[in-house]
């Protein structure tokens, strides 16, 4: 086995009802004077509220911003941190889906490194530890809450960049089913095959491991039983619960054996076309494992049976691709669209894209079976047509 690094947050709560905890923890990290960072809508939905009557409790100060906008530009992050860096806040918390983890993320790094944002785009470029955050996802998920990594889109050349760096990791984070029952069918759908796209991709990674593996087939284990029905039945705590917890492993798988193609490629769609983060993985989840498929024939068979799939008198290979129809036929029934088209992408667009996802080496490399710009390419253009048939 090779070197491996295995960082996950010191702290992890789970559990249905876990956001009562919040006030103590946040005391036992010497808060005294909280910002709470978030988005409009959470705000005004009375979530905020959940997190904001346990920190009362213990007599904390307690201010919200709900300024974090989707898919966050540079600007939002700085913008926010002009308005609070001399407020003496000694504890973030960052409530919502992935763009407010995010920004939370870097707002605690921002209060203790000097110069722009943009200086601390790439591979552990953060050279101090920011304040203390807690992140309390409510969304299932993106995954941020135990990943190092923060994703903005750079307005300059409309390209998502990323900045890693262990200080990224919350001091505590906390998953509680219960803050995800207010999420709309298209988003739990969307960041639901997201977090399934973690799971998929950190375990056929180049550098996934034992650690990781176990921890990503137990992920898609959860997303795919219970995806569908918490799509189409919001209220069903029990499969919340399932794809609150898928999501946490993915991310933890995510975090350390990192993600591939399907990431790579997704990034420009967001960037330029601004398809969400969860649809864009999704839509290329099949097309990519399509072609990926080969590079590991025991690994994709497992993906299979960690979905469910009857995989028994199949060859290896037929096992192996049945994990890929099994991936499509679920991104179908929890109604993300099925070709690039639909997105707003045109046949002229294709090569350009291929373009801008050849330069994400960072995941590129990671990827199961090595690509150039032209295999890329040829990928888009299935995707384009969503012509999946030509499996098998
Ligand atoms: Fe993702």
């Amino acid at each position: 086995m090779s070197l491996s690094i295995f960082r996950t947050p010191s702290k992890l709560i789970m559990g249905t009802g876990s956001i009562a905890q919040i006030g103590q923890e946040a005391k036992k990290l010497g808060a005294t004077k909280v910002l709470l960072v978030t988005d409009k809508i959470l705000n005004q939905n009375g979530l905020v509220q959940k997190v904001v009557a346990p920190l009362k409790k213990e007599d904390l100060s307690v201010d919200i911003i709900d300024e974090v906008i989707p898919e966050p530009p540079f600007e939002n992050v700085e913008q926010i941190a002009g308005k609070i860096r001399d407020k003496g806040y000694d504890l973030f918390i960052g409530l919502g889906g992935g763009s407010s983890l995010d920004v939370t993320k870097v707002l605690s790094v921002m209060m203790t490194n000097s110069g722009d944002v943009r200086e601390l785009v790439g591979i552990e470029k953060v050279a101090n530890k920011g304040t203390p955050f807690i992140l309390v996802p409510t969304t299932a998920g993106t995954g941020s809450e135990v990943t190092y990594n923060a994703i903005f889109t750079d307005t300059r050349d409309n390209v998502k960049k990323g900045i890693v760096s262990p200080y990224l990791l919350p001091d505590v984070a906390i998953v509680d089913a219960e803050l995800t029952m207010s999420m709309p069918p298209s988003v739990t759908a969307a960041t639901g095959m997201d977090a399934l796209v973690h799971a998929v991709e950190s375990y056929t990674a180049i550098r996934s491991n034992e650690l990781t593996d176990g921890i990503a087939l137990q992920a898609i284990k959860l997303i795919s039983r219970s995806l569908r029905q918490a799509v189409y039945q919001g209220q069903n705590l029990s499969a919340r619960e399932d794809l609150a917890m898928g999501s946490l492993l993915a991310g933890i798988s995510l975090g350390n054996a990192g993600v591939g193609a399907v990431h790579a490629l997704a990034y420009p769609l967001g960037g330029k076309f601004k398809v969400p983060h969860g649809v864009a993985n999704s839509l290329l989840l099949p097309f990519v494992m399509k072609y990926n498929v080969i590079s590991n024939l025991e690994k994709f068979a497992e993906v299979a049976r960690a979905m469910g799939e009857q995989v028994e008198g199949l060859s290896l290979r037929e096992a192996a691709e049945q994990a890929v129809r099994a991936m499509a036929q679920l991104s179908v029934d929890v109604g993300i669209p099925t070709d690039l088209k639909q997105v707003g992408v045109k046949q002229e667009d294709i090569a350009g894209l291929a373009e801008e996802a050849s330069k994400i080496d960072r995941l590129l490399n990671n990827n199961p079976r090595w690509l150039t710009v032209r295999e890329i390419e040829a990928i888009y253009q299935e995707a384009l047509e969503g012509r999946l048939e030509v499996i098998g």
